[in-house]
């Protein structure tokens, strides 16, 4: 059996109980990325890992990767119950776990928290009222509906918000507002709204843990 589990947004006390029981449990655990800030405490706590890191060194596009993750751990669960944790949750944006999911129903998802609900807190919305949420690496200005609150996810760098800001600009005026939101819910929270032509100006906050959310448009 596959333990699927998700380490959250980035803080220890955001782990659930049943996910900090996976990783502190006697099987092997396997990281997507220990580069997470829920790692270091775990390892103090007696947790043992190996990370998939190395692998995203290896090749030039995150399917080769993903792939190469899942076929280890399809291997190894051959041989023995394992963990897989992925930052999060597990069943956001997390390509590996939708590849194990279409080759085994040897999977469980345990669960953990995504970064949606600390990023809703720190934009003040209530996603009940209609909302939208795109991958800005697979970003298609055709689905974007203004009138809808929005979150851009992986927006890794300036060149990735160049590109989100020129695609936008087709639907939206250059001074509409739009908030960068990076690490929510973690300590290093850091929030900043800006006008779109300056989405893809330099920011301190702009890393692996950016998301963009733009308000309905009335
Ligand atoms: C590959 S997805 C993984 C999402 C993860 N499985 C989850 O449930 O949170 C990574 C993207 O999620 C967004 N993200 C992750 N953590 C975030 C946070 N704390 N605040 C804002 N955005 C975050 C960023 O857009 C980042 O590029």
């Amino acid at each position: 059996m596959i333990y699927v589990v998700g380490l959250g947004p980035g803080d220890y006390e955001q782990l659930p109980i049943g996910v900090l029981h996976r990783l502190l449990g006697d099987l092997p655990v396997y990281l997507r990325t220990d580069q997470h800030p829920v790692v270091e405490q775990l390892v103090q706590e007696g947790m043992q890992y190996e990370s998939f890191d190395a692998i995203y060194e290896k090749h030039d596009d995150f399917l080769a990767v993903y792939e190469e993750i899942t076929n280890f751990l399809i291997e190894k669960a051959e041989k023995t119950d394992l963990v897989y944790a992925t930052p999060g949750h597990p069943m956001l944006a997390e390509l590996a776990v939708q590849l194990l999911l279409a080759r085994t129903k040897d999977i469980t998802i345990v669960g953990g928290q995504s970064f949606l609900d600390p990023l809703f807190a720190a934009v003040k919305i209530d996603p009940i009222e209609g909302f939208q949420l795109f991958d800005a690496l697979a970003f298609n200005i055709d689905y974007y509906q203004p009138q809808q609150q929005t979150v851009i996810a992986q927006v890794f760098d300036q060149f990735v918000a160049s590109n989100l800001k020129l695609d936008l600009m087709e639907k939206l005026e250059d001074e509409t507002l739009v908030t960068l939101v990076s690490a929510a819910g973690t300590k290093q929270e850091w929030v900043k709204t800006v006008p779109l032509y300056e989405l893809d100006h330099e920011y301190e906050g702009v890393n692996n843990l950016l998301s963009v959310y733009i308000p309905a448009q009335k």
